[in-house]
């Protein structure tokens, strides 16, 4: 369905180290994405703010996901990176949409349902802890999407719900004001299968079963060699499919490698210990580039001001555009 005329456009939260499931299963096919597709990628900050409330915190972690996603090979020959507070026209359009969003589809957010969920659980008032800023973030959200005029947004699928009311909000200011917007489309990236933790459960913070994408080597391999086996001894023969090392392995390596993996597993005489060696060194050495260039980033964040706010000005040009078009069509 994509072709290289359409923009696609994502944003991803400042809120910390991604861990390698998250790398898997969204920061790598944005970067794929990025090679052959136009495309706009903001660090999130604004978003950040309904849950985090410490400016150098925020000012960190954005530089943290610049540095990743260049570290990682974005293709910035393609790409505008940029973080998304620099544009002045987000909080403009923000509070248009704002007149055009009923209440209703904010009451009906996901986000918005789990905060209240979880509130009704533990006999607390329905919106307690629950600020504006996340009741309002699907506006704010749709704001990002269609200032930019994006065809394709690549999200999880926990997203897909905020680029569907993204896509309504369109509709419903066309429908009052004409054709201002472009109609959105979702992508939910093609389906990675679960990707286990350090205990086998899907690797989630929320499990502390993490690995995180840039730990340092020595972290690397003392995080890799605690994932939990089975007692089978190295003479057993073992199935690759049940296997977190072999689940994990299979992101890095090249077809040829998974092959010869499995087989391994498969024939007997493969220790976990030594599976684990070998897998630490894979991805070691698939990620050991980009650590690097990481932490030069890291150390040098004016090269990243630099680079951000060369794509804020790219990214204004088409935000100011399409603030004209909707102040014309809102206010005359
Ligand atoms: N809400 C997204 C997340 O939590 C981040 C995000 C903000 C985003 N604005 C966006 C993603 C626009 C896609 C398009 O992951």
């Amino acid at each position: 369905m994509s072709n290289t005329d359409n923009v696609v456009l994502t944003g991803i939260k400042p809120t910390g180290m991604p861990h390698l499931g998250n790398y898997i299963g969204a920061l790598k096919p944005i970067i794929e994405q990025s090679k052959t597709h136009k495309t706009f990628m903001f660090i999130a900050d604004l978003h950040a703010l309904n849950t985090i409330h410490d400016a150098k915190q925020i000012k960190q972690h954005t530089y943290e996901i610049a540095a990743l996603m260049i570290a990682l090979g974005l293709d910035m020959n393609n790409t505008v990176l940029f973080r998304q507070s620099d544009i002045n026209e987000i909080y403009q359009l923000n509070t248009m949409l704002m007149n055009v969003t009923p209440k209703g589809l904010m009451n009906r957010a996901h986000s918005y349902k789990a905060a209240m969920d979880k509130n009704i659980a533990n006999g607390e008032d329905v919106d307690a802890g629950v600020n504006m800023g996340l009741y309002t973030y699907p506006i704010l959200m749709s704001a990002d999407i269609l200032l930019y005029n994006a065809d394709i947004v690549p999200v999880g699928a926990d997203q897909k719900q905020h680029v569907e009311f993204a896509r309504d909000i369109a509709g419903y200011f066309n429908h009052t004001y004409g054709n201002v917007f472009k109609l959105p489309e979702p992508v939910i990236g093609k389906d990675t299968g679960l990707i286990p933790g350090l205990d086998g459960r899907k690797m989630s913070k929320s499990y502390d079963n993490t690995i995180a994408l840039f730990a340092p080597e020595k972290e690397l391999k003392k995080k890799i060699m605690r994932i939990i086996t089975d007692s089978r001894l190295p003479e057993e023969a073992k199935n690759p499919d049940e296997s977190t090392i072999f689940q994990l392995y299979k992101h890095f390596a090249s077809e040829s490698e998974i092959a010869d993996f499995a087989d391994m597993f498969r024939r007997g005489g493969l220790g976990y210990g030594t599976a684990k060696t070998m897998l630490f060194e894979k991805i070691n050495s698939v990620l050991a580039e980009p650590r690097a260039e990481y932490e030069r980033l890291m150390a040098n964040t004016d090269e990243l001001d630099t680079i951000l706010q060369s794509g804020a000005k790219m990214a204004a040009m088409v935000a100011e555009k399409t603030m004209q078009r909707v102040k014309k069509a809102m206010l005359g």
